[in-house]
């Protein structure tokens, strides 16, 4: 039975009120992709001409992202889905603290920042809800540019010592294919004098975006996708017009939302080498896929147990993990997680539980077993894809669902509810 939404009364917490039950159809449009979008603004700080990046996604993130740029000299203007930066009045180092606190990606500009300036200040990102999430391969890999740097007061300042202050070349091994470091020192190498190599670098196609990006802004950048990518600094860099690649988190999102509903939808554009293991692991569950192109239909009726474990790409993403666990909740069988990025990212768990699934953990895997129906319940998003992992548990619970931590689910979707409600969800913000 589906149900209907009650009449609004006063809300103190902006939630998101799901009626359950609702199949889905039509089709589901991809914004871009966040996780590039935040980079590739960092990238307009290594010149001084005009960059203008196309299908950047309406996204707090994004909006957090410009305004540090802008704290920094950047000029940053929306046109639609196009965003303009122009970095010829760039006159800071240090961007604040208040801007840097609530945004993990503004720690992307301490790479761009040395390259063109030989100095940056840039705040500690700090911990968040799914894990430490250190900078150590980052800052290992500046030093290995030439660059001084210290940590202190929950500050890290880097400096390139000697006449012109430009970064050096190098070779950087990373302990682990760190995204962040990875994009970090690409972006810090392609203004250096000579040649960078990156040894084990991250194979993300987000790092890819960068290099495509960088190539277009005259780096001279081959390897991106590989373990080993190098670059060759130049002189300049000179602007540039380019699209953001879709977002992929955002595509599995969607597909996910039509298979814990039992539904048939068509999500686009998707790049589906960008989403190989997770189109496998639908497949596996006994979901039917129809790929056209960037077109993918996904069709769903009865799903079965599946063990999944999370890896570096092209492994099954992290941040699809906790939606996956909510499809896994309404499964038939019993299916295992083990979380293997970040070492606090389970916290969903005690919210599914809330809706009526049955999950044990053990250190960072989850047993899951799967329900034959969830029931709506009052839940919290402890994090930006645990927030949508609630709200696919919404759609397909039995009554009213209401989600809270709404200010994750906004930095990472854009208009969510918006986007299902058109193919037939009956999701109501309540603030
Ligand atoms: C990026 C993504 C994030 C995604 C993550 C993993 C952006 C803005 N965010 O985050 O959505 O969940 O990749 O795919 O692109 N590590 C170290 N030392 C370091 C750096 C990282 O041990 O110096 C470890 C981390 O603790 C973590 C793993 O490496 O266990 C992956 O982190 P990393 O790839 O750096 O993630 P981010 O770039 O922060």
């Amino acid at each position: 039975m589906t149900a209907t939404l009650a009449p609004s009364q006063q809300i103190l917490t902006p939630q998101l009120e799901i009626a359950g039950g609702r199949p889905l159809s039509g089709e589901l449009r991809v914004s871009g992709a966040k996780n590039s979008a935040l980079v590739l603004m960092a990238a307009s700080l290594l010149t001084e001409d005009q960059l203008r990046l196309r299908n950047v996604p309406p996204l707090t993130d994004i909006e957090g992202m410009a305004e540090i740029l802008i704290s920094l000299g950047v000029s940053a203007k929306r046109d639609g889905e196009a965003l303009e930066m122009n970095g010829s009045g760039l006159s800071q180092s240090a961007p604040p603290y208040e801007l840097v606190n609530s945004l993990r990606a503004s720690f992307f500009c301490i790479g761009p920042l040395l390259a063109r300036l030989g100095i940056a200040r840039v705040p500690l990102p700090g911990g968040c809800q799914i894990g430490t999430r250190p900078v150590v391969e980052h800052v290992k890999g500046l030093k290995a540019l030439g660059a001084q740097v210290t940590i202190e007061h929950g500050v890290v300042s880097a400096v390139v010592p000697g006449r012109g202050h430009r970064l050096k070349g190098g070779r950087i091994h990373l302990d682990c294919p760190s995204v962040g470091a990875t994009e970090t020192l690409m972006m810090a190498a392609a203004l250096a004098e000579g040649e960078t190599v990156i040894e084990n670098a991250a194979l993300e196609p987000e790092v890819i975006d960068l290099a495509g990006l960088l190539l277009a802004m005259g780096a001279k950048v081959r390897g991106a996708g590989t373990p080993t990518i190098t670059i060759v600094g130049v002189d300049r860099l000179h602007g540039a017009d380019y699209a953001v690649i879709p977002d992929r988190i955002e595509a599995g999102t969607f597909l996910l939302a039509a298979a814990i509903t039992r539904s048939c939808l068509t999500v686009a554009p998707v790049i589906t080498d960008h989403l190989g293991a997770v189109l496998t692991k639908l497949e596996e569950v006994g979901c039917h896929l129809d790929i056209q192109g960037t077109n993918v239909t996904i069709s769903a009726q009865e799903i079965q147990a599946v063990d999944l474990r999370t890896q570096p790409f092209p492994g099954f993403p992290t941040d699809l993990q906790a939606p996956f666990m909510s499809l896994l909740a309404t499964a038939q069988g019993t299916s295992v997680i083990t979380e293997n990025i970040f070492e606090n990212r389970l916290q969903h768990v005690g919210e599914l539980q809330r809706m009526g699934a049955a999950i044990r953990t053990q250190g960072n895997t989850a047993f899951i077993e799967g329900v034959s129906r969830l029931s709506g319940a009052p839940v919290q998003g402890s994090d930006l894809r645990a927030s949508a992992a609630m709200v696919l548990a919404g759609l397909a619970a039995e009554g009213i669902t209401t989600v809270q931590g709404l200010e994750y689910l906004d930095r990472g979707y854009a208009d969510f509810e918006g986007k299902l409600n058109a193919v037939g969800a009956s999701i109501r913000r309540l603030s």
